[in-house]
């Protein structure tokens, strides 16, 4: 399996606190069947994104553990207007391997009127956004609209796989299940910070989503699709039930 979003590398946010954490936290990922994995520190108004750092310890963890599972880099991108700024000017700083995807996560009190806008902006220089766990966004989950949009306009959705159970609570569950039934989910990933609350394990979401819908559905959204992600390739994406037909595809264009 492929995990692209995961706070694996130490002392850069609130991921992995020392060195032996991220090994740690690495020996889990490899040993519970996640092949590759992507680190996505924050960039935020708390954590400055240090691209030169996250490479130097994605070097050092590759060195150290032998490339099992193979690190990849990202960022866990703020719709900040410093950061859109930055991202406008040079993406591949940000994205997923440098390539079109970009990981992008809201606060959860506001979601800014210019945030269609922005997501426009970003898309029309070639990036697609995958917004983060918007299962666990308290304005989000109050309605689909906004989501069903972006998808339209060429976001992904990504949900984090502790909420398949109610480790997040349960309107975080409610609503990861609910996108989920509407085909309004494209990739399921970790967002591990540490080895015991919230590590980087994805074996119980495979387990789940195989027992719940089917072992396709389970490889589509943990393995296809951040396959495809992983290697800035096309992601096919269904249109959400709601708008009303199943058989139509967006053919995104990475
Ligand atoms: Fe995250």
């Amino acid at each position: 399996m492929i995990d692209i979003h995961s706070h694996i590398l130490w002392d850069i946010d609130d991921g992995a606190k020392d060195r032996d954490e991220s090994l740690a936290m690495l020996k889990i990922a490899a040993d519970s069947g996640t092949t590759d994995i992507v680190a996505t520190p924050h960039s935020d108004h708390q954590y400055k994104f240090d691209p030169e750092l996250v490479k130097e310890r994605i070097l050092d963890l590759t060195e150290a553990t032998g490339g099992t599972p193979r690190i990849h880099r990202g960022c866990d991108f703020h719709l900040s207007l410093d950061n859109v700024r930055a991202a406008m000017e040079n993406h591949t700083v940000f994205t997923i391997n440098g390539l079109g995807y970009l990981m992008v996560e809201f606060a959860d009190s506001f979601i800014p009127p210019a945030t269609e806008e922005i997501l426009r902006s970003l898309i029309a220089q070639g990036v697609a956004p995958v917004i983060t766990h918007p299962e666990r966004n308290p304005i989000l989950q109050g309605s689909f609209k906004r989501l069903e949009k972006w998808i339209g306009m060429g976001c992904l959705l990504q949900i984090t796989a502790q909420c398949l159970t109610d480790r997040f609570g349960k309107a975080a569950e409610k609503t990861a299940w609910a996108l989920l039934k509407k085909g309004m989910v494209h990739v399921v990933a970790s967002d591990a910070h540490d080895t015991e609350h919230r590590p980087p394990r994805l074996d119980i979401a495979r387990d789940i989503l195989t027992r719940e819908f089917n072992a396709q559905m389970a490889s589509t959204l943990l393995e296809e699709n951040p396959s495809s992600i992983i290697a800035g390739q096309r992601v096919w994406v269904e249109a959400p039930v709601s708008e009303g037909s199943r058989k139509k595809w967006f053919h995104f264009w990475k």
